[in-house]
């Protein structure tokens, strides 16, 4: 069984990768902390190619890495890249974006997630992103999902993400279609 070091040291980024790569004859194993990426990118799908290439080329092993957040067009996109970093608890994180929206009528907003894999030499040999879009609430609804979740609400489905039910999120979310998208291809290659 190949084995592909997710390039994270998030145990729960772990266990997301897991339920979507599940079926695949993947071993995933988490980065050691010690192999620090600095996300330098200037937009998601650089910082995942960063992440998965310098941990593939640290560990001689094939690597696979996704950068996700948010950007809200009243803001100009931010938080985006910023979006870990916007505040310090997810509670801060939303109550800073209510805030920063305060009434604003145009409160379109987009969840994006990139994923990139690498080769045991660091090249990336797949990669893709998905986007999912949505209106951000005044108030947060909902106790399930984590970071922004209960304020992103999604007109399609009449929910807020943390309104889903995990399997529901699962589809519609950026992460989902990301992994929907490259799923045909990670299906047919053959890791050496
Ligand atoms: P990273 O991808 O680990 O760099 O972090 C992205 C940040 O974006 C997270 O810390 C969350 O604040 C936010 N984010 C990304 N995906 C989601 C999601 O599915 N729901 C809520 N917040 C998210």
């Amino acid at each position: 069984m190949p084995t592909v070091v997710v390039a994270t040291g998030n145990p729960g980024k772990l266990q997301e990768m897991k339920a979507y790569l599940g079926e695949l004859d993947w071993t995933l194993k988490l980065k050691p902390a010690e192999i620090d990426v600095e996300e330098t990118g200037e937009t998601f799908l650089e910082n995942a190619r960063l992440k998965a290439s310098q941990v593939a080329i640290a560990l001689d092993q094939w690597a696979i890495a996704d950068d996700s957040g948010l950007e809200v067009r009243a803001l100009n996109g931010a938080p985006g890249l910023y979006s870990a970093r916007y505040g310090s608890s997810d509670g801060d994180r939303i109550e800073r974006l209510l805030r920063e929206l305060g009434d604003a009528t145009d409160r379109q907003a987009q969840f994006v997630c990139a994923i990139a894999l690498a080769q045991p030499d660091g090249q990336i040999i797949l990669e893709t992103a998905g986007v999912c879009l949505g209106t951000i609430l005044t108030t947060p609804r909902g106790s399930g999902g984590f970071g922004y979740d209960p304020v992103f609400y999604v007109p399609a489905l009449a929910k807020t993400f943390a309104e889903m039910p995990p399997a529901q999120k699962e589809q519609h979310s950026h992460r989902g279609i990301a992994f929907a998208q490259i799923m045909p291809q990670l299906r047919s290659l053959s890791l050496t």
